[in-house]
């Protein structure tokens, strides 16, 4: 497969206001991890939406891992090809346990009576370094635990492409190099990962390839730092503060 997801001049409207506006963009499979940027409001969000067919386009083409998106939004389907996505605002079972969070993503996900979900799930657990607070109420972790629950639970699907909605917001120093290091492996083990994000200094140890919204419009794309330098970001990001 040549290619992990391509919008062909999508657009999304919310009544009058167009959240996407006729956004073209192909990530290829061999381009490395993908960042998407802009400032608030930008559309990236409902573009990733777009992507884990959370949300129909109000017109254009949508193709994910090789399949065109055609009739009403249906996540469990795009998931079923292999799309997960973590959401902005991470979203367990608060009265669940980290483990039964995970595992409820995994037997959503699971051919009947394949494989030992419990020793998979525990096996991810550790992957995510969430072994200790695996018996921990979901709804009691600090920010950073409940982030890294957030990847375990869509990698609970067995994804091929991870769609990751700023991750790294509200991370300290430490826990950012440790999320870092996590995603590297995810990546190093085969998944494509598409990342939006606010933080840089994150973005930047991880992309190769980089994309920028503004207003609902691609304004830029290519190599990070070719796409970090260029005018039109630096405009874009004026009074937003996107040195971080
Ligand atoms: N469900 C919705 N209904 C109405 N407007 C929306 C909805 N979702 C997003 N928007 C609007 O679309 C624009 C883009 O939103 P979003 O994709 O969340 O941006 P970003 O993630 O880049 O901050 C914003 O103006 C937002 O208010
Ligand atoms: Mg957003």
């Amino acid at each position: 497969m040549a290619e992990l997801c391509v919008l062909s001049n999508v657009t999304v409207a919310f009544g009058g206001l167009k959240a996407i506006d006729d956004v073209s963009l192909t990530l290829h499979d061999d381009s490395g991890i993908a960042g998407m940027i802009g400032p608030n409001g930008a559309g990236k969000s409902t573009c990733l939406k777009v992507i884990a067919g959370a949300l129909k386009p109000t017109s254009g083409n949508v193709e994910v891992l090789g399949h065109r998106l055609r009739g009403k939004p249906n996540t469990a389907k795009v998931a079923r090809e292999g799309v997960a996505r973590t959401f902005q605002i991470p979203r367990p079972f608060a009265r669940m346990s980290v483990r039964e969070n995970v595992l409820v993503a995994r037997l959503a996900t699971l051919r009947r009576g394949r494989g030992d979900p419990q020793a998979e799930v525990d096996e991810l657990l550790e992957r995510m370094d969430l072994s200790d607070v695996a018996d921990k109420l979901a709804g009691s972790l600090p920010l950073a635990a409940r982030k890294k629950l957030e990847v375990a639970r869509a990698m609970a699907i067995e994804p091929k492409l991870l769609l990751l909605d700023e991750v790294f917001e509200g991370l300290s120093d430490t826990e950012i190099q440790e999320l870092v290091g996590i995603l590297r492996d995810l990546h190093e083990s085969g998944i494509k990962l598409l990342l939006v994000e606010h933080v840089l200094r994150a973005l930047r140890q991880l992309a190769t390839y980089l994309v920028v919204l503004d207003k609902g419009c691609l304004i830029a794309e290519g190599e990070v730092e070719e796409v970090l330098c260029s005018d039109c970001v630096k405009e874009a990001y004026l009074g937003f503060g996107g040195a971080t």
